[in-house]
């Protein structure tokens, strides 16, 4: 296929004096994705595989071969492949950063703000960077349906659409609250021949048992990604993939600090100090963050600084436990920080923070000393992304508003003191299909 392309110049646009976006040319876009393996503090502990089949034996079958060799990569760059990297450029690949220097103002600090725009990719997210990835490997494979689970519908949408452009179909369950609640992302993916089932749903055996047991389960990520297994191992052609917390998904979401390193050179920028990214399977957070890993391990003194929602607060007040990412247990053991595995979070509107553990990767960095954790509650967090559309007019997703309250409180230490910092944050994704969410938590005024 063509590529669209950018002008043969770095293009910079700027609103004179206001805020400044950095975009890179297509040309710039990585061709490869980082393997921070071998940059991690201590290897990831083994995964414990309970039960028989073991999870290692049903992620044989249902996980496409490229993807579980990108669990462990061998080679320090892996090489995208061509067709991935032309879906990458068409559906907004490489995203702007935004200095948002109107925030700045707004909030009378010293401190740089710059955003990760991955809200502009053309589903609204940065899922689909892998999603794209992932039903490239499952075609080249000769699968036929895609088959996966989503919390807020953002992985949904993503799946919706890379099915389509590697044609697949698509199968998705999605945590029933979250389909309540967000509608339109539902007929994003049933426009697209997504088919979408509620989670917990009568469709499948751990559905029906989980309804049994609890008739109005809000339904979470762990009962989908339960359901969206059990779908794959009975669905002849299908490939499972997943939208977050496992290694070849941080991989290939390291496009996201590969650019932003790019994109600061580009703004001549001198420091970094913070990185800053909202933390559910950790996805955003390492692709953010682990390209810029091994140079913190050397000594820059670099802030990681993960944020999750107090509904499901695993990282500031879970427990360092081997536990399972779905309810039926077809997933194995891993040791990341949990809530337990009964643990089913409140239905708010931040579905893709509504995990009952954390990656293991995340997990690991948090436990060696590199990696900060705050919660916040959807309120403070929904009032932050209103500041940001107010002074930026950037409508982020309630996920993505959890890192954006916590760079303006970064920001604010440093008001007054005329002391240097440079924050990164990233905006996970688009609010517009979650304006709903912040209609409920905040009301009509300002
Ligand atoms: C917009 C957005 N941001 C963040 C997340 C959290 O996922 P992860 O922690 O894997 O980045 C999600 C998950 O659905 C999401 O939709």
């Amino acid at each position: 296929m063509v590529r669209p392309r950018t002008p043969p110049e770095r293009s910079i646009s700027s609103n004179r004096g206001g805020s400044v976006d950095f975009h890179l040319r297509d040309e710039e876009l990585p061709t490869h994705w980082y393997n921070f393996l071998r940059d991690l503090p201590a290897p990831l502990p083994e995964a414990r595989q309970v039960g028989r089949p073991t999870p290692a034996e049903l992620a044989e079958r249902i996980r496409p071969r490229a993807l579980l060799e990108q669990n462990n990569p061998t080679v320090p760059w892996v090489p995208i492949p061509e067709p991935v990297i032309d879906r990458l450029i068409q559906c907004g690949r490489p995203t702007p950063l935004r200095r948002a220097r109107r925030l700045e103002q707004y909030l009378q600090t010293p401190a740089r703000i710059y955003c990760k725009r991955e809200d502009q990719l053309v589903t609204g997210s940065f899922k689909l960077t892998t999603a794209l990835a992932q039903a490239y490997y499952a075609r080249q494979e000769g699968r036929e349906v895609l088959v996966s689970e989503t919390g807020a519908g953002q992985w949904g949408m993503a799946v919706a659409l890379a099915s389509q452009m590697f044609g697949l179909r698509g199968h998705v369950f999605m945590a029933r609250c979250s389909l309540e609640q967000k509608p339109y992302r539902r007929y994003f993916m049933e426009l697209l021949g997504t088919h979408v089932d509620p989670s917990p749903s009568g469709r499948t055996r751990v559905g029906r048992e989980l309804l049994a047991r609890h008739p109005g389960h809000p339904g979470s990520i762990g009962s989908a990604i339960s359901e969206a297994i059990e779908t794959s191992l009975e669905t002849p052609g299908a490939a499972y993939l997943s939208g977050s917390n496992i290694n070849h998904v941080h991989l290939h979401q390291t496009l996201l600090g590969l650019e932003v390193r790019k994109q600061l050179e580009l703004a001549r920028e001198s420091r970094l100090d913070e990185l800053i990214a909202c933390a559910g399977g950790g996805s955003n957070l390492c692709g953010l963050m682990l390209p810029f890993l091994k140079e913190k391990r050397e000594g820059a003194p670099l802030r990681f600084l993960a944020v999750e929602s107090t509904a499901a607060p695993r990282l500031t007040q879970g427990t360092y436990e081997y536990c399972r990412s779905d309810v039926a247990g077809y997933t194995p053991e891993v040791l990341a920080y949990s809530m337990g595995k009964d643990f089913v979070p409140e239905p708010v509107h931040v579905g893709g923070l509504r995990n009952h553990n954390s990656s293991p990767l995340v997990s690991l960095l948090r436990r060696h000393g590199l990696l900060d954790a705050m919660a916040f509650d959807e309120q403070v967090a929904l009032e932050a992304g209103r500041v940001l559309l107010k002074t930026e007019g950037i409508l982020v997703a309630p996920e993505s508003s959890h890192a954006v309250a916590a760079a303006i409180d970064s920001a604010l230490r440093v008001r007054g003191t005329g002391e240097e910092k440079v924050i990164v944050l990233l905006a996970s994704g688009s609010g517009f299909l979650d304006l709903e969410g912040y209609h409920q938590v905040l009301g009509g005024g300002s």
